[in-house]
């Protein structure tokens, strides 16, 4: 990402990370900003999940630039600024949203888009695929949200547990936050095996109530918006 967006293209930067719900794009864009915060002259989130939540997110930019009061007032204003502005269209999942309506008409700026749809590539320069952890960061997550020590046999016991979990990070915190409560590093495994259903359905501790769903809600979510002939399929 760093590359890309330093990478002069003589055109607009668009970047599209996408992934699994709670693959930890969000994350990945967060951390991208911290490291980058100098690089960009205005940064802007906006919830992209609904056409109302875009819309009031392109009008808090107009309304904190003083350029108005709409959401085209906003991309006006963009357009108009050949600068190092960054727009980060985050959670743009609902493949009904058009999202080229939103998306500044000119030749300069940054965009950064995280989307369960990896069919957004059509808008972009590049884009990446947010999917399992490296096992050793997957490893000291779940010691980390399981509350348990580093030790070697930990380790060696979170490396199976972990592996089991696709390394998902959000099903690692989940399983960390049921290992905290339970304190059953040992047995989790087994346990997961038997009830995997119901323990992906475990709301994560309040440590980590930054990401509201679990494994099993965002498995769902996608599922539904399945047409009945995929879903038919999907069951088979
Ligand atoms: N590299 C990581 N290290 C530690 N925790 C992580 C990491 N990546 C993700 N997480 C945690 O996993 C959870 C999900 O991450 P995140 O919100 O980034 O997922 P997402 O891909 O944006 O999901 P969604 O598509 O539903 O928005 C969060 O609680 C986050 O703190
Ligand atoms: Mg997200």
């Amino acid at each position: 990402m760093h590359q890309f967006f330093e990478e002069d293209l003589g055109k607009q930067h668009i970047f599209l990370l996408h992934g699994l719900g709670g693959s930890g794009k969000t994350q990945t864009e967060l951390k991208f900003i911290q490291e980058s915060s100098s690089r960009f002259s205005d940064i802007f989130l906006i919830d992209t999940s609904t056409v109302e939540t875009i819309d009031t997110g392109l009008k808090n930019i107009a309304s904190t630039k003083n350029v108005g009061s709409t959401a085209d007032d906003a991309l006006q204003w963009l357009s108009s600024q050949p600068s190092e502005w960054l727009l980060l269209f985050d959670n743009a999942d609902d493949p009904k949203i058009n999202l080229h309506k939103f998306l500044p008409q000119c030749n300069y700026g940054n965009i950064l888009i995280t989307s369960w749809n990896p069919g957004l590539q059509v808008y972009t320069g590049s884009d990446f695929l947010v999917s399992d952890m490296e096992e050793p960061d997957a490893v000291q997550l779940l010691l980390k949200s399981a509350a348990k020590d580093f030790t070697s046999r930990n380790q060696v016991i979170a490396a199976e547990i972990v592996k089991a979990l696709w390394y998902l990070p959000l099903a690692i915190i989940q399983a960390g936050a049921f290992i905290s409560k339970s304190g059953a590093l040992g047995t989790y495994l087994d346990l997961f095996k038997k009830n995997k259903a119901w323990l992906l359905r475990e709301q994560p501790t309040q440590s980590h109530a930054d990401y509201g769903w679990t494994v099993n809600t965002t498995g769902q979510i996608s599922f539904d918006q399945l047409s009945q002939p995929a879903k038919t399929l999907l069951q088979l």
